[in-house]
């Protein structure tokens, strides 16, 4: 098994000696290559990388024309002739120490395996807790957005191995940063293994990433969506709401002059009229490919997503209108919540 580690450098200068001389350190016994794709660094992170290579295993790629870590990356994929490829950031805020341990998973048959900050025995040095929260918050959307990443704890780590079979003839998107996010939704692969370590300090040298990463993670948890159709199905989770709408009138008005119910009542079988004829053509339409589980489990299922929705919108309901808020303005947030809520109860464990 030859293992190929790609580096993306950015004036990484002052910390590649020291990370060179560890990956030797640590990957001693095994056939290995370092690549290093450099983005032309005014620090010449490169010039010394080639020099390096006297001592090292290293190819450099110098890139003029293009830029990015994610396109880096994946420019280090192409160039690589190992079996597995590591992938991890110059700066030692990845211990290369931990190589092997993500190469034994790969070897006792993970696909992936992730470095990890946030299984038991990760952890990240000198975070403010708000920067923990944010990063843990976006991770959150991530996994409720995207079902296929749902089980992995650290889907946005810059610190992983995969066998080359995972990205091999795979078209990943260079926009973006996170890399691995990308390779998560598209990639081929069945098992996927973390491994707790501690995202230390950067050496030397600042971070690249900074203040615009929020939104374009966004953008980037909204590309992927679109990729796998989850996009396709809110849209039509929300056609099939809206005709539940015309659903639930229409057995009202019936129920109510045609069959002359009380009209405090008839409310009821109304609205489970609607349920129903949702939940009909979620199965048929928007969920069709997910029908994992027997009809009557899903049809539960469904009947409890629309009563936590329920529940949901008049907690919101009452809270902002408790606060203060104007009542049509609060009750048009809960409904909002409460279609989020749905789709998502639905998504994950009616049609998981
Ligand atoms: N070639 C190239 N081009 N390399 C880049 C570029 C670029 O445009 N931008 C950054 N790099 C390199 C840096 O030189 C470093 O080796 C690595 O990519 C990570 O950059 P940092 O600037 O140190 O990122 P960070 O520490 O803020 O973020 C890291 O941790 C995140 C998790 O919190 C990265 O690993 C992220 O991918 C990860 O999500
Ligand atoms: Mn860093």
């Amino acid at each position: 098994m030859k293992v190929s580690v790609i580096i993306p450098t950015y004036n990484e200068r002052e910390n590649l000696e020291e990370l060179f001389d560890r990956i030797k350190r640590a990957l001693e016994g095994y056939d290995y290559e370092i690549i290093v794709v450099d983005d032309d660094s005014p620090d010449k992170t490169w010039e010394l990388a080639q020099t390096l290579s006297e001592k090292y295993p290293v190819k450099v790629i110098r890139r003029i024309e293009e830029k990015g870590l994610s396109s880096a990356v994946i420019r280090g994929f192409r160039e690589a002739t190992g079996d597995v490829f590591v992938v991890m950031d110059a700066d030692l805020q990845h211990p290369p120490e931990k190589i092997p341990e993500l190469l034994k998973a790969i070897e006792n048959g993970a696909d992936v395996a992730i470095a990890s900050r946030y299984v038991p025995g990760g952890k990240v040095e000198n975070w403010y807790w708000y920067r923990k929260l944010i990063s843990r918050g976006a991770i959150m959307v991530g996994r409720l957005a995207l079902p296929r990443i749902r089980g992995v704890k650290d889907p946005v780590s810059g610190f992983f191995a995969l066998r080359r079979e995972v990205v091999e003839g795979v078209e990943l998107n260079p926009v973006g940063f996170k890399i691995l996010l990308e390779i998560l939704v598209k990639g081929k692969y069945s098992r996927v293994e973390e491994v707790p370590f501690t995202f230390g300090l950067r050496k030397a040298g600042e971070s690249k990433l900074g203040g615009k990463t929020i939104l374009s993670y966004i953008k980037h948890v909204y590309r992927l969506m679109r990729w796998e159709g989850e996009l396709d199905r809110l849209l039509k989770f929300s056609i099939v709401g809206f005709s539940g709408i015309i659903v639930n009138e229409g057995f009202l008005w019936a129920f109510v002059e045609t069959l002359g119910w009380n009209r405090f009542l008839a409310n009821i079988p109304a609205t489970e009229m609607a349920i129903l004829n949702n939940f009909i053509w979620n199965d048929l339409w928007t969920f069709r490919d997910l029908k994992r589980k027997p009809f009557w489990q899903r049809l539960l299922n469904f009947h409890l997503a629309a009563l936590t929705g329920a529940v949901v919108q008049w907690a919101i309901y009452a809270f902002l209108v408790y606060f203060g808020m104007h009542y049509l303005l609060a009750n048009l947030i809960g409904i909002g919540v409460s279609f989020i809520v749905r789709f998502l109860f639905n998504r994950h464990v009616t049609w998981s």
